[in-house]
């Protein structure tokens, strides 16, 4: 069974009464019951971590690496300058995916920048809380078709 972290970044912990015209009203709870879910009906094992801290998010990428075959991200504003973070998914072997719930190429013009793209396996931006089960398929996907079209 494969195993999967969720890590939300600053401020997520508010889903649900945090913005709710641009992040909705669903709650940070009921979002991660959804994703669990959703990654169990896939066969695989899900957790979650959330935190406001950038060096926390960092341990948890480098604990990550040995306990958990991929990891869906959303780093927050982090996603915008967060050199740290960038550096400590490079340092991983596991595929890391980005999500974000808004479409941040569509927001202010500083979130059109995200500087963890280039070493995430994927960005999925914009679909509500559907990007975090959007992420987990994109893992299922990389696990299986994706393996065999990345050796064809
Ligand atoms: C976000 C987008 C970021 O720009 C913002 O700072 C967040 C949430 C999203 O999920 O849409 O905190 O990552």
């Amino acid at each position: 069974m494969k195993k999967i972290l969720v890590i939300h970044g600053p401020n997520l912990n508010l889903l649900g009464e945090r913005e709710p015209g641009v992040y909705g009203t669903d709650t940070f709870e009921s979002i991660n019951d959804e994703i669990v879910a959703h990654a169990l009906g896939l066969g695989m094992h899900c957790e979650v971590y959330q935190s406001n801290h950038e060096g926390e998010i960092i341990d948890e990428l480098h604990l990550a690496r040995k306990k958990f075959d991929g990891v869906v991200l959303n780093a927050g504003a982090y996603t915008h300058y967060s050199y740290a973070i960038r550096d400590a998914i490079a340092a991983i072997k596991i595929p890391v995916v980005e999500v974000h719930l808004s479409n941040i190429h569509a927001r202010d013009e500083f979130r059109e920048k995200s500087v963890i793209a280039p070493v995430c396996v994927g960005q999925i931006s914009g679909f509500g809380k559907y990007s975090y089960l959007m992420a987990v398929d994109a893992l299922n996907y990389k696990w299986t078709e994706g393996e065999a079209v990345d050796k064809a």
